[in-house]
């Protein structure tokens, strides 16, 4: 027998102490004080010293408990059938140990399974008698919840009145939508109250209130997945009745019976999951006949008959090894943490930007710090909050930089800018940082010529500026760039035909190019649609006319102040000048003219492209789109015209098809836009 050594004893309780006090923050006050792997690793470390030596475990121990002790201020409500949580699957292995004891249990080894999305919310139960909403209740722990019917009845999604008679107890979980959680955020930073972690929180939060009129405000949803007191034979009864009810249901499902189906549905969603309205974080496998999940029963916490595999941890924690700050195009300095690497949601991560000044002292992010990260879909990961416990006690909160790490210009800070900046317009880092915007993909996209080749060609003192790029192919008979090292005959050629490629640009690209700032992609293509030709552009500079740009919708006065203040620095009017031509003389490259859009065509309709295109790259059928009329929308909706779909589209498909909004194909798009492939 293993012999529990002191230390050993001594973690166990510690462990224990730590998990009731996360599990307490996290459920009562919905401020979680560690992310959920952090959460999970140290419950895995309790289960395997209890697995060892299970007369350690008492009644009181995490692993026995569901959920957390109820706060206090709202009403009790006993569930007559206990809320239970759900079993943990982590990989592949865990989901076969689960196949094998379904059909164990079940005694045959074709089963059926539903998968459904795992609602990254909390969980509650409404119950209606005689077809009306009478109670709705939070988990609490699993036998004893409270009682948030005032609040619950101001969700809107959920039906006030179904149409049965009997007596139905609902579950499913309360949600709030990413934009909606994004949105409140924003008024709360406004406002200078404490920021919600994340949508779960924002929805505990905002469904545990005792004065409902908050929670009315807070456009909260409700998934429904489970009904008892109705006799059905299967789950997906149970989805369709509930559909049939008036209830929201997730429209992610599968009925399958086969693992590596159920895997493939798995990594499908997995995928969709950043573009989805709402948090989930895993796939929840349920077998499907309600007689045998009956059958199999429950272990102590989770039902034995369904299991979750977990998507792998979004967020996770890290050490802050230093923190160093880069120099932007237009001066802005950004300090950026440097991690110890980390896996989070299977990208390893090992930098975080931290914005500007003022966010690391908001959140008070020291070197040798323990943080919490989290990246959320295809965004850039940011750091949530510091481990205060963590920190050792003689670390200083970080000094920021008073002079520029590149040119040791003194740094400023203009009234209201968030912004501490290198005002020294000849600051190498900037000129760099500008030449790998001027040739970067919404610019002059020149292949060939990235960020690595920028820095050796500024090196070298060959490329100081813009204009430089373009007499580059002049100068070679003297550089003869074939003979450095890295390049060859072939490799040159490709970058001088990539480089007189670009020379033909658009004049939104061509206006993106000269990095003004608050001028990207978007801002610059409202510049170009209103002047429609680079001579418009070029008269209302010199004539110093660019206020007219107020009548834009979507160029603001600030905005207004930029580009003004950008033309006054002599340097960029001759830069502009010697790139697109003057009055009398023409320039290294060739502006195109706005192509004016086909009358009438697409004029007026909102289109949505989805899926991977074959013939056209998203950016040329967005501009196709444009060029004749459209509006271009990143999501599906009844105000959609139609849907443009290629390989492997998901959910924008899905959601097309459930409203009924027309789809059509690469080609067929193409077609219409006259444009044969
Ligand atoms: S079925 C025995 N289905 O996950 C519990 N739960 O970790 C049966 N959840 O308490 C629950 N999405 O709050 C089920 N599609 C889904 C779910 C789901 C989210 C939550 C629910 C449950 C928790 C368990």
């Amino acid at each position: 027998m293993a012999i529990l050594s002191e230390e050993k004893k001594r973690r166990y309780h510690q462990l224990k102490e730590l998990l009731q006090n996360y599990s307490r923050q996290y459920y009562i006050f919905d401020d979680p004080l560690v992310s959920d792997a952090e959460y999970d690793s140290l419950y895995n470390e309790l289960l395997a010293i209890e697995q060892e030596f299970p007369y350690l475990k008492d009644n009181n121990s995490p692993s026995q408990q569901v959920g957390a002790k109820i706060s206090k201020k709202f009403k009790k409500v006993h569930h007559e059938d206990r809320m239970l949580s759900l079993e943990n699957a982590y990989n592949e292995n865990d989901i076969s140990d689960f196949f094998n004891r379904v059909h164990k249990l079940c005694n045959k080894s074709d089963v059926d399974f539903i998968l459904e999305p795992k609602l990254d919310g909390l969980s509650c139960s409404i119950i209606y008698e005689k077809g009306i909403l009478i109670m709705a209740s939070t988990r609490g722990d699993g036998s004893i919840g409270e009682d948030v019917t005032s609040n619950v009845l101001t969700i809107q999604n959920v039906p006030k009145k179904i149409p049965i008679l009997e007596s139905v107890e609902i579950r499913g979980e309360v949600i709030m939508l990413k934009k909606d959680f994004e949105e409140l955020n924003r008024q709360r930073e406004a406002n200078n109250e404490k920021l919600f972690a994340n949508p779960r929180n924002a929805a505990a939060g905002s469904l545990r209130q005792l004065d409902p009129s908050i929670t009315a405000s807070r456009n909260l949803a409700f998934f429904s997945y489970y009904v008892s007191g109705y006799d059905l034979k299967t789950q997906q009864d149970v989805l369709n009745h509930l559909k049939q009810w008036g209830f929201t249901v997730s429209e992610h499902l599968l009925l399958c019976h086969d693992q590596t189906e159920a895997l493939q549905f798995y990594k499908k969603i997995e995928k969709q999951r950043a573009d989805l309205d709402y948090d989930i974080d895993g796939i929840v496998y349920k077998t499907n006949d309600l007689s045998l999940q009956k059958m199999m029963g429950t272990a102590t916490k989770y039902p034995r008959h369904s299991i979750a595999y977990k998507f792998p941890a979004q967020q996770a924690e890290t050490t802050v090894l230093n923190i160093t700050v880069q120099v932007g195009r237009t001066g802005n300095i950004t300090p950026v943490a440097n991690l110890k690497p980390v896996t989070v949601g299977g990208v390893v991560v090992s930098r975080a930007t931290l914005h500007n000044k003022d966010e690391i002292e908001k959140k008070d992010i020291r070197v040798g710090d323990r943080v919490v990260l989290q990246r959320a879909g295809d965004v850039i990961p940011q750091i949530l909050h510091v481990i205060s416990d963590a920190r050792s006690s003689d670390s200083k909160p970080f000094e920021f930089p008073t002079r520029c790490p590149c040119c040791a210009a003194p740094l400023i800070r203009e009234k209201g800018e968030v912004a501490v900046k290198c005002i020294n317009l000849n600051c190498s880092a900037q000129l760099i940082e500008r030449l790998i915007h001027f040739v970067s993909k919404d610019a002059f996209n020149i292949d060939g010529l990235g960020e690595q080749n920028i820095k050796f060609f500024f090196d070298q003192g060959l490329i100081k500026s813009p204009v430089d790029i373009f007499y580059l192919e002049n100068r070679n008979s003297e550089l003869q760039l074939e003979q450095v090292e890295g390049w060859g005959k072939q490799s040159v050629a490709n970058l001088f035909s990539s480089i007189n490629r670009s020379k033909n640009v658009t004049l939104d690209r061509f206006i993106c190019a000269l990095g003004i700032p608050q001028f990207g992609k978007t801002a610059s293509k409202l510049v170009a649609k209103y002047f429609k030709n680079y001579k418009s552009f070029l008269q209302s500079i010199e004539t110093k006319n660019l206020s007219e740009l107020i009548s834009v919708n979507g160029i603001g006065l600030s905005m207004i102040d930029d580009i003004k203040l950008f033309f006054t620095v002599p340097n960029n009017l001759d830069i502009l000048k010697t790139l697109g031509g003057d009055i009398s003389n023409r320039g290294l490259v060739n502006v195109q003219d706005v192509q004016m859009t086909r009358e009438g065509i697409l004029t007026g309709l909102s289109i949505v492209f989805t899926g991977t295109l074959q013939h056209l790259s998203r950016d040329e059928a967005k501009q196709l789109g444009e060029n004749n009329g459209a509006k271009i929308s990143s999501s599906v909706s009844s105000k959609t015209a139609f849907v443009v779909v290629g390989k492997n589209a998901g959910s924008k498909l899905e959601k097309a098809n459930e409203l009924g909004v027309k789809t059509i194909s690469e080609e067929e798009f193409l077609k219409m836009m006259k444009k044969t492939i």
